[in-house]
């Protein structure tokens, strides 16, 4: 089973991917986490798409189609999530295109909706562990009291460089002018299902769960 979890910046998307993967032994492929090892690595092109991360705006379609390509060729498990991708209408096609090539199909389109006024206070409220990327919330989900990871132990938490409220405007912005078109895109093509992401953790992955067992 192949799906997509889309939403804006803060919606739920990653915290949900990693449960689908413990659960279900599905493989989350998340562009932004692919970037981000990129930046890492400190390659020509991880220099090239840092500045434009810590900006909030989005990264050349060229690039992120070429990384999904090549999970999508390498990773094995029972389905495919695809977290934060497709991003745009051009990306969506490649999608269609690439799942196809690999005799693949899309089961489901999970559009997380959560209003932006909680997504400001999620995304500066975050911490992530370096080890494992476990994700944190000042509020909702707090690091452990003996300030270790509570997944795998590590005492290395970060917070990203675009969650800042000026880079979340221009993250905001991005997605409703280039990523939402695709909640009609794929309406249009009876993949989509809407989830209340505004619920607690536990509740969207009830929500989540029930979507997927239709
Ligand atoms: P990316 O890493 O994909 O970031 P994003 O889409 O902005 O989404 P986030 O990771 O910020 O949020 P999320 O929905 O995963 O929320 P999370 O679960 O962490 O992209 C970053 C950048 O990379 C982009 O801006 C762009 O530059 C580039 N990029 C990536 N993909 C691209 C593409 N395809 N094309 C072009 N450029 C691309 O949760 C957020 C917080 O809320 C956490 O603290 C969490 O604990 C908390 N939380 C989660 N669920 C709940 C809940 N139900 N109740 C209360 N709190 C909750």
């Amino acid at each position: 089973m192949n799906i997509i979890l889309l939403g804006p910046p803060g919606a739920g998307k990653g915290t949900q991917a990693r449960h689908l993967v413990e659960a279900r032994g599905m493989v989350q492929l998340s562009t932004g986490d692919m970037l981000r090892e990129a930046k890492d690595s400190g390659t020509e092109m991880g220099n090239r798409v840092a500045e434009v991360m810590a900006r909030g705006e989005l990264v050349t379609d060229e690039i992120v189609i070429g990384l999904i390509r090549e999970k999508l060729e390498t990773s094995k498990g029972s389905g495919f999530i695809f977290d934060g991708f497709p991003r745009t209408l051009a990306q969506a096609d490649a999608l269609g295109t690439l799942l196809s090539e690999t005799g693949q199909g899309l089961n489901a389109v999970i559009e997380m909706e959560v209003d932006d006024e909680a997504l400001v206070a999620r995304i500066t409220a975050r911490s992530t562990c370096g080890a494992c990327g476990e994700v944190y919330n000042d509020i909702t989900k707090p690091i452990p009291a003996d300030g270790k990871c509570s997944h795998c132990g590590a005492s290395d938490f970060r917070r990203r460089a675009d969650d800042n409220e000026e880079s979340l405007r221009t993250r905001l912005m991005e997605y409703y002018k280039k990523t939402s078109p695709l909640i009609g895109y794929y309406y249009a093509k009876d993949k989509l299902t809407k989830v209340n992401g505004l619920g607690e953790i536990a509740e969207v992955q009830t929500s989540i769960a029930s979507v997927l067992d239709a």
